[in-house]
């Protein structure tokens, strides 16, 4: 058995909990509101209901939690082992009616996703996975990276963050590596963009100046579906850019490099 089963086991456990409030009780909460400290940024009532939630359930394992709504709680361990935490990825999707949205839970040594659970709105599948465990996993199914080459028929998933500066250098950056693929996608939730990847629906996901906690849980399940993946420090605390793909497509490497 896996050295880490016993903390899968609980981050499933806790992640279909999660997705059974949200299916039953949230939808009241869907207001949508800016945050004080960036105004792009907005929240529902659904992002804490959903928080308090996972970080009684994950409580048991006696790691500590870093998440999107309550920042680092408890105390770091020599290991450096650290549940990362985004309650519901996806938010204006999820109050808006806009698509998909899920809940996100990765365990990290450090900023080192090791395996990620995403639990699926409204769908209510649950993938997992990561290198630690050699796979990953859709309701049961093994996941695999498609095994496109070419970026003109290659699918990129991307977003702009609400940390995105719209400076000359970052858009630049950005409609760099779009016009490398034949195709781009905007899903609004970073972690599901993530499994697009992983299970071969598209080649590749970058975004700049993410937070970690939208990208970690689908970092590990990119892995572990045999996908590679770079992540390189954002100008903020915990923000990150990343850009994974299926780890065969030709000539991606200035995606994320060249600026950065
Ligand atoms: C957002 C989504 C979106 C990404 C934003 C994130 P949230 O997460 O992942 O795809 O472009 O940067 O903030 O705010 O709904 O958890
Ligand atoms: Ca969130």
């Amino acid at each position: 058995m896996n050295c880490l089963q016993r903390e899968l086991d609980l981050a499933l456990s806790v992640v279909k909990d999660a997705l059974m409030v949200l299916c039953e009780g949230a939808p009241a909460q869907v207001d949508l509101e800016p945050c004080d400290a960036n105004p792009k940024e907005l929240k529902a009532l659904t992002d804490r209901t959903l928080d308090a939630i996972l970080l009684e359930g994950l409580r048991e394992s006696g790691y500590p939690i870093l998440s999107e709504e309550s920042g680092f709680v408890g105390k770091v361990r020599k290991d450096e082992l650290r549940w990362i935490v985004d309650p519901l990825d996806g938010t204006v999707n999820y109050a808006r009616n806009l698509g998909s949205c899920s809940i996100s839970i990765a365990l990290c040594r450090g900023r080192k996703p090791l395996f990620g659970v995403i639990g699926q709105y409204p769908t209510m599948e649950l993938a997992w996975g990561g290198a630690v465990f050699d796979g990953a996993f859709l309701d049961g199914r093994p996941l695999t990276v498609s095994e496109i080459r070419s970026g003109a028929k290659a699918v990129l998933c991307t977003g702009i963050p609400s940390r995105f500066d719209y400076s000359p250098q970052a858009t630049a950056s950005l409609i760099g590596c779009m016009k490398r693929f034949g195709k781009i996608r905007m899903l609004g939730t970073a972690s599901l963009s993530l499994l697009c990847v992983a299970k071969g629906a598209a080649e590749a996901y970058t975004e700049q100046e993410i937070m970690l906690w939208d990208v970690a849980a689908g970092v590990a399940i990119v892995e572990g579906a045999g996908g590679v993946v770079r992540i390189y420090p954002g100008r903020e605390e915990h923000s990150c850019h990343v850009f994974a793909s299926n780890g065969v497509l030709g000539d991606w490497e200035g995606c994320a490099k060249d600026e950065y």
